[in-house]
This record gives structure tokens, sequence and C-alpha cells, in this order.
């Protein structure tokens, strides 16, 4: 289905060029100033100089050529030559029936891709916390756009579980419990299927393990040392390891299950290991790694650079493999297992430059396709009211499931002040709402802007957050029951071409459905539908207030509401569903 502006726009390109003008002229776009018209065009003033004639006498001969429009029911040339427009009635309704029964409301994907979405990116054997959010949030959001517009979509989580961090567990763990079979290294048997520890005692070990680390020299060796163990293949080690990845595992499975987030792929630094030295090699027999003191760098540096960008390091000195190291090995496993169109990663902002260097080195030793697209999104912090990190009451970082479980307690307060019907069922809707309150909150500022997780306006039922879109779908669901249940079909109603002004608002919000998702799409902004959901969610609670639905006596006229109301929940419920919420059946 073409997009409004662009039926529009053809429509006022072929009155230019039957004036005599070139038709590029003719293009439209939404007004910005919706009390004078809906779309306007500003083809007059630029064409004026080229042929030397007053934009306001073009601007006259186009409207007189529109007046016979079916499309636009007013066109008004005015001073000095703009062309303002609003569209007729009846080819509104005919666009809105035909939204609602095209396949995705009637939006045009391009031929598929395949995109990988690098998100989440925990660490294992550390719990999520406030920081963690992000990155699972805006992922799954852009998983689910690029889903939507036609795409071959493939996410994973990449777990940061190589590092010193596992032998830093290792080591404490040797000292806690040396009898354990995992540190004998004559010791030939079998090892234990159970763990040697619960996701509770490993959440302490790491920061205790850390800790100790930073103040003693010696421990820090020893950490390094099992570190090294675990990479080469020591046997009790690599056991140990697989422990601690399916006790973490298990519990991040769950946390993001409880934020409705998933991944296709559970991949790790670990995986690309054995890819390492052949990926080494090929750097320097191709002539791009040297060794510059100690260490295996590729210069990365380009002539245009403004700010001074670091040598991209394969190898430290010790021949060791770092974050990058594994980071360009998945990008060459990446490529032969799924050929990627394009790779997307989401960290914090503080990573961009990190990132910048892997992409020029992948892209300067050939690791990717040239017609394969790197992107990072580095996004801003999660604020506290007083504007740094977020922290929990005492000043500790915020678990992530804390975080989850104060906006679900706030939530379901305000549900039971409200009409619950019960507590239990004050708690499930608690539990929908809040992720609507916490994602919204997120989604709805732009990626790479700090914002400031404020609980009570994130669960408030007014103003831009998901409670008060939720809020309006529930509403919608409950008009929409009230008349099935009266004997009504929703699906034999149709739009008709209207005269209220506040339910033309409405229809002409809808129209911006498939335009908004592709720029959402294309600028890999979820932000763009937060703000285009909460102007319909606002264009649909006026028409509500200013219009009795339900009792309604011309039944041609009530079953033209019902039938707006129905494409108004379609497009609210995919839109929510994009950002990775739901709605409830009451609130
Ligand atoms: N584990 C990393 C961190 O905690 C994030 C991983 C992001 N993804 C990647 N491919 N580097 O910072």
């Amino acid at each position: 289905m073409k997009k409004i502006l662009d039926i529009i726009s053809a429509e006022v390109m072929s009155a230019f060029e039957k004036a005599g003008y070139e038709a590029g002229y003719g293009k439209v776009n939404l007004s910005n100033r919706p009390d004078l018209c809906e779309y306007q065009c500003n083809g007059a003033l630029a064409l004026a100089k080229q042929y030397k004639k007053a934009p306001i006498m073009i601007a006259n001969d186009i409207a007189a050529i529109l007046a016979e429009s079916k499309i636009l029911s007013s066109v008004e040339a005015v001073a000095p030559g703009f062309l303002n427009l609003k569209v007729s009635a009846e080819f509104l309704a005919d666009y809105l029936n035909e939204m609602a029964v095209s396949e995705k409301f009637g939006m045009e994907t391009e031929n598929p891709k395949t995109i990988m979405v690098d998100y989440g990116g925990p660490n294992v054997a550390k719990p999520l916390h406030v920081g963690h959010l992000r990155s699972a949030v805006i992922g799954e959001s852009i998983k689910r756009i690029c889903r939507y517009a036609g795409h071959n979509v493939i996410g994973d989580i990449h777990l940061g579980d190589w590092g010193l961090q596992m032998g830093l567990i290792i080591h404490e763990l040797s000292l806690r419990k040396p009898e354990l079979p995992y540190y004998d290294e004559t010791f030939t048997g079998e090892y234990p299927k159970e763990a040697p520890f619960t996701i509770s005692e490993l959440e302490e070990i790491y920061p205790t393990a850390s800790g100790k680390s930073k103040v003693d020299e010696a421990y820090k060796e020893k950490a390094m040392e099992a570190t090294y163990k675990l990479q080469t293949g020591v046997r009790g080690y690599r056991a140990l390891w697989d422990h601690i990845i399916n006790v973490s595992v298990t519990d991040l499975k769950r946390n993001y299950d409880n934020l409705n987030v998933e991944f296709d792929l559970w991949k790790g630094e670990s995986d690309v290991q054995d890819l390492i030295p052949g990926m080494v090699d090929y750097m320097k027999k191709g002539g791009y790694a040297y060794i510059s003191n100690g260490a295996l760098v590729v210069d990365v540096k380009e002539e245009t650079d403004t700010k001074e960008v670091p040598p991209c390091m394969i190898l430290k000195s010790d021949g060791a493999s770092l974050y990058n190291t594994t980071d360009l090995a998945t990008i060459m496993e990446r490529m032969e297992k799924y050929h990627p169109d394009k790779m997307i990663y989401l960290t914090d902002k503080r990573q961009e430059l990190y990132f910048e260097q892997v992409f020029r080195c992948a892209r300067k030793t050939k690791l990717v396709d040239e017609n394969t697209e790197l992107k990072h999104i580095g996004f801003g912090t999660v604020n506290g009211k007083d504007g740094k990190p977020f922290k929990t009451r005492d000043g500790g970082v915020m678990r992530l499931e804390y975080l989850i479980k104060e906006i679900q307690d706030e939530m379901f307060k305000k549900i039971m002040d409200g009409h619950a019907t019960s507590e239990e069922e004050a708690h499930k809707t608690a539990k929908i709402v809040g992720m609507s309150a916490i994602k919204y909150g997120d989604l709805s500022n732009q990626a790479s802007k700090d914002y400031i997780f404020d609980i009570d306006r994130f669960t408030s039922f007014e103003g831009d957050t998901g409670p008060y879109i939720l809020y309006t779908i529930v509403r919608i669901k409950s008009i929409l029951s009230r008349f099935t249940e009266a004997g009504g079909d929703v699906n034999v109603c149709k739009i008709k071409a209207t005269t209220g002004e506040s339910e033309k608002a409405l229809m002409l919000e809808i129209t911006k459905f498939n335009a908004m998702i592709q720029s959402a799409y294309e600028e890999v902004a979820p932000h763009k539908i937060c703000a285009y959901i909460y102007d319909l969610a606002n264009a649909f609670n006026r028409f509500y207030h200013e219009t009795k639905i339900l009792t309604e006596e011309d039944a041609e006229k009530k079953q033209s509401y019902i039938a707006l109301l129905k494409l108004s929940q379609g497009v609210l419920e995919t839109s929510i569903d994009l950002l990775g919420f739901e709605a409830p059946e009451r609130m």
C-alpha cells in the first residue's frame, strides 16, 4: 500500500506538471500548522525564481487545477505562495478501510536482509544490574522492528564468559574448597554433575574475588594463572567453567524471561577461541598486523580523523587475547555462518571508540564483506533523580530484578487504588503494566541520551507513559467488547467518511503508521514508535471524550466508530509489541 503522503504528493505533482512546471516541486509534507491545514506544499516558492513569476501566481494556478481533485477537499493558495491542503473525507475513509484489511496495515517491505543484533551482553557470574536494562530493552525492540520490516533477524546475547572474571572465581573457589577434584591435575575420573555453588554463592564469590585482587598482587597473579589455565584447556578448569556458565545462564534466562527479552543465539566470547589463532595468522600474513611495544596491533586511524584513533590491539604482549580479539573473531564467524547484511551492536556509549576501532579493523582486514554494514548504537546512562547513575537507597548498584520489583509494587498499589477485582488479578496486571512503565520509560528517550528513571512518572496513568498507552488500549477493548456483547459484529463494520473534527484528526494519525515504522526501522529508532503512539493515544482520547460511541443512534455512524476503534487498537497493539510489551484485558 502506498504511503498517504506519497499519494497526495503524486496528486499535487501531476497538477504542477499540468500547469507546465517541473513535477518534483509538488512534493507534499505534513502541515506544521495543523490549525490551518493537514498537508502543505511549498513548491511554488521554490519555483518562483526559476520561472521569474510571483509564487502566489504559481500557487493559484495549482490550486485551480486541484479544485477538481477527488483526494483533496480543500486547496488554498496563501501568501506568499504556500499551498494549504486538506484531504477529502471519502478518500481518507477508503485509505483506512484498505489499511484495516491489509497485512501489516499496508506497510510495504523491501527485500529481506539478514540482520544480526548483538545485545544484552551480560558478563556471566555477575547479576544483571540497571546498566543491562537498556541493552536488553532497546535491542529487543530493534530486533522486533527489523523483523516487522520483513527481515531475517538473529539476536545474539554475546555473553562475557571468557575473561579474568572466570579466573577470579576459579581461584577464589580453590581457596574455599581445595578438596574439589577440579584442582587436582592428576585426577582422571568423571567430575561431579552438580555445580559446587548456587547462583547466590556465585554472585557473592565474584565481587569478593574481584575486591581481593585489587589489593593483593599475589592473589591477582593466581587468578591470572587460573585464567590462562582455563584458556589453554586444563580439564578441571574447563569443567568448573562449564558449571559457572550453566548456573549463570539458567539465572540469566529467568531474568530475561521476566523482561520478555529473547535471544536466538546464546553465544559468548568463549565460542570463538578456536578461531583466534587462524585469524591472527591471517592478519599477520596479510601485512595488516604488526608488533608494537610487544603487542600485536592493526593501525586503524584515517586521514579524515579529527580525534585520535589508537591502533586496534589484537594480542597483548603476553600473547593473551582481549575483548577486541573475540569481537573480531565473532565477526569472522558470523560472516561465515550467516552472511549478515548488517550487524547492530548495543552497548553503553562509552564503548563508541572501541567499536570504531573494531569496525575499522574488520574492514581493513576484510573480515567483513564490503556490503555488510556494521553499526554501533551507544546508549546513555539510566540516572536517578539526582542526575547520577541509578543506585539503591543505600548507594549500591541496583540489581535489575529489584528495580523491576519496585516498579511492580508501585503499579500494584495504583491498581488496588483503582477498581481491581482481586489481589491476584491486581498482581497479574501490575506485572504487565509495570513492564510497559519500564520499557516505555526507556524507549521513549532517544537511545544515545541519558535519562532519569522516575518511578512516579513512569507508572503514571497520565502523560507520556507506558501505562497511559495501555489505559487507552484497555478503554478501546472494553468498548469493543460491550459492542459485541450487545450483539454487534465488529468484523462487518466499515469506516465511513466523516465530518467530525476529532474523528478526522484520529484518522489522520492512523494513516501515519506505515511511514513511521519505516523510519523507525531505517533510523534504528524505537523512540519514534513511542512518540507516534503517544500522539495517537491523545488523538483517540480526544475523539472518545467528544463522542458518544455506543449510544449513537445512527447505525452506520456507530459501525464506523467501531471500525475506527478496531483499527486504532490494531495499530496501537502492533506498536507496543514492537516495543516489547503488551496490554492487559483490564486495568
Ligand atoms: N560484555 C560486554 C560488557 O559488559 C558487552 C558485550 C557487547 N557485545 C559485544 N559484541 N562486544 O561491556
